[in-house]
């Protein structure tokens, strides 16, 4: 069977307002580009003529600027889902403009089949390959396309895109598990495990169109490490490193998951450059360039993934050289890169960034002073509530030190008390493992505040009303309370609130 080609205004005028999308790719990897962009173009001309144009977009995780920049931009987007990290898209969440669902990246396929956000309309997946009997072979991501594909009850849309070279053929690993209670065990017991295909199988009278093209991925490139951000990267290479001299963590060592981002980047390249860490295993979500290098010295061995989030010469050098990356990189869906499951049995080591943390071991991943969305909670709920250890990160101070980024009190939870076993500012390291909740406020405050902070922390901890957790509750949220109105978190004063 050969497939209609299309162009890409074509395939967007498809789809019309009130439609559900669902996309492949995770982050701006392997997402389509072409089609989502002329959606954006529809929408710009449809409101322009007074006539509401708006659709619901169902992703893996974070998109590219040619879908959610721009559909962001042209008020193309009524409901989304999950993780986002464009700007706009964020200013319009704030507003209140765009109904946003941020769960578990994990989760996201099943609650589509399970029917908790609607209906799809519509698949756009982004493939290198395509075979007469409907088989696709996937680019640089796995994230829902099985899932967006097999529930797109209008039609399947394909952006055969020139950029991926064809001989990333064989990363993937396409398995869509089966839902309860049919569900059977995810059998991966290391990360290199190949349990699917290398294709995902289409039911071909579904395709509408092949849209033709040769964009580029839309991965942005990392800011260079900084000294806070090197001192987080060697403080974290070095409590593992005493973890394991313990025997906590097995000498063979264990699979790491590292989050997004700079932090991110200069952990693992931390890790990679101290002798005394042995090569190792990523079971990870996002594979950044810091692992790339890694995996071409050895450093690390295998590599499971669901996307390759890198720079694009990056990511041309995969392919220039896959007979180096075959055999220890899988690209996979996001329900396997990230099933609790899963990632319980290798023990992973989960290390994610937050924006805030508290004297007990909360953790905010996801909301500025408790109501500006920033992001979203991707798949640091995934890996920190099921690692063989959950570590956080963060800068101790943000904003030029006007914001402790350790405070009495989250002002909002991603991750609770009972999910976080560890704490690593540039300070130093809080190991709340097997301690109380006021032990837990002790060590947080002497080893990961800032200085500026610590006084006005032990201030909190001297007014608050005695408990299993000791807390007042008037004054729990002083510090953002402070900010707000002052721009500066150390002018708070907890004295006012002793009664
Ligand atoms: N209060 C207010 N703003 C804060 C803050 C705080 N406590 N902590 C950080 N910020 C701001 C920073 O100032 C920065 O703002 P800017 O963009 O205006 O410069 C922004 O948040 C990002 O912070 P940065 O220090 O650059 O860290 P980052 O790029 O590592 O991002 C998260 C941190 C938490 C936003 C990011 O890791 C994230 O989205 N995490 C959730 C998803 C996740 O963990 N996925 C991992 C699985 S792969």
């Amino acid at each position: 069977m050969s497939f209609t080609r299309i162009t890409a205004a074509e395939a967007a005028s498809l789809i019309k307002h009130g439609d559900n999308i669902a996309l492949s790719g995770f982050t701006p990897a392997g997402t389509p580009k072409a089609v989502t962009a002329e959606i954006a173009k529809i929408a710009h001309s449809e409101h322009e003529q007074g006539r509401p144009f708006q659709i619901g977009i169902f992703t893996g995780a974070s998109t590219g600027q040619s879908c959610d920049g721009v559909m962001a931009e042209e008020h193309a987007i009524r409901y989304r889902a999950p993780y986002t990290t464009n700007p706009t898209f964020r200013k319009l969440v704030n507003k209140g403009d765009i109904a946003y669902n941020d769960i578990h990246l994990s989760q996201m396929a099943q609650e589509l089949r399970y029917g908790f956000m609607g209906e799809v309309d519509w698949a756009i997946l982004e493939v290198c390959a395509i075979e007469p009997d409907g088989k696709v072979y996937l680019t640089s991501a796995g994230g829902i396309a099985p899932t967006a594909a097999r529930l797109a009850k209008k039609g399947i849309i394909l952006e055969l895109n020139a950029f991926h070279s064809t001989k990333s053929i064989g990363l993937h690993d396409v398995y869509e598990p089966l839902d309860p209670p049919q569900r059977k065990v995810i059998p991966i017991e290391k990360p290199s495990d190949r349990i699917g295909t290398i294709y995902l199988q289409l039911d071909p009278s579904k395709i509408v169109g092949v849209v033709e093209c040769n964009l580029p991925d839309e991965a942005r490139g990392f800011a260079e490490g900084d000294p806070v951000t090197d001192k987080i990267g060697e403080n974290v290479a070095h409590f593992l490193m005493a973890d394991m001299k313990r025997g906590i963590i097995p000498s063979t060592f264990l699979p790491l998951q590292s989050g997004v981002g700079t932090t991110a980047n200069a952990i693992l390249a931390a890790l990679g450059s101290n002798p005394e860490v042995p090569d190792f295993n990523v079971y990870t979500e996002v594979l950044q360039n810091a692992i790339v290098g890694l995996m071409r010295e050895g450093r690390v061995k295998t590599a499971s993934t669901c996307s390759l989030t890198v720079t694009n010469d990056i990511l041309q050098g995969i392919y220039d050289d896959i007979d180096l990356f075959k055999d220890r990189l899988v690209i996979r869906q996001s329900e396997i890169s990230n099933s609790p499951e899963v990632i319980r049995r290798l023990g992973v080591i989960a290390i994610n960034t937050a924006i805030e943390v508290d004297l007990y071991g909360h953790a905010n991943s996801t909301q500025i002073c408790g109501t500006k969305m920033m992001n979203g909670i991707g798949g640091s709920g995934d890996f920190e509530r099921n690692a063989y250890i959950s570590i956080f990160t963060c800068s101790s101070v943000a904003k030029g030190g006007m914001i402790s980024a350790i405070v009495p009190f989250c002002s909002h939870i991603d991750h609770t008390e009972h999910d976080v076993n560890v704490i690593i500012t540039e300070q130093g390291v809080a190991d709340l493992r097997g301690k109380s909740p006021v032990e837990r406020a002790k060590t947080i405050i002497e080893n990961c505040a800032h200085p500026d902070y610590k006084q006005l922390l032990w201030d909190y901890l001297k007014i608050a009303d005695k408990g299993h957790s000791c807390h007042k509750l008037s004054a729990a949220f002083a510090m953002h309370d402070t900010f707000l109105r002052e721009g500066d978190m150390k002018l708070t004063q907890f004295g006012q609130y002793v009664h």
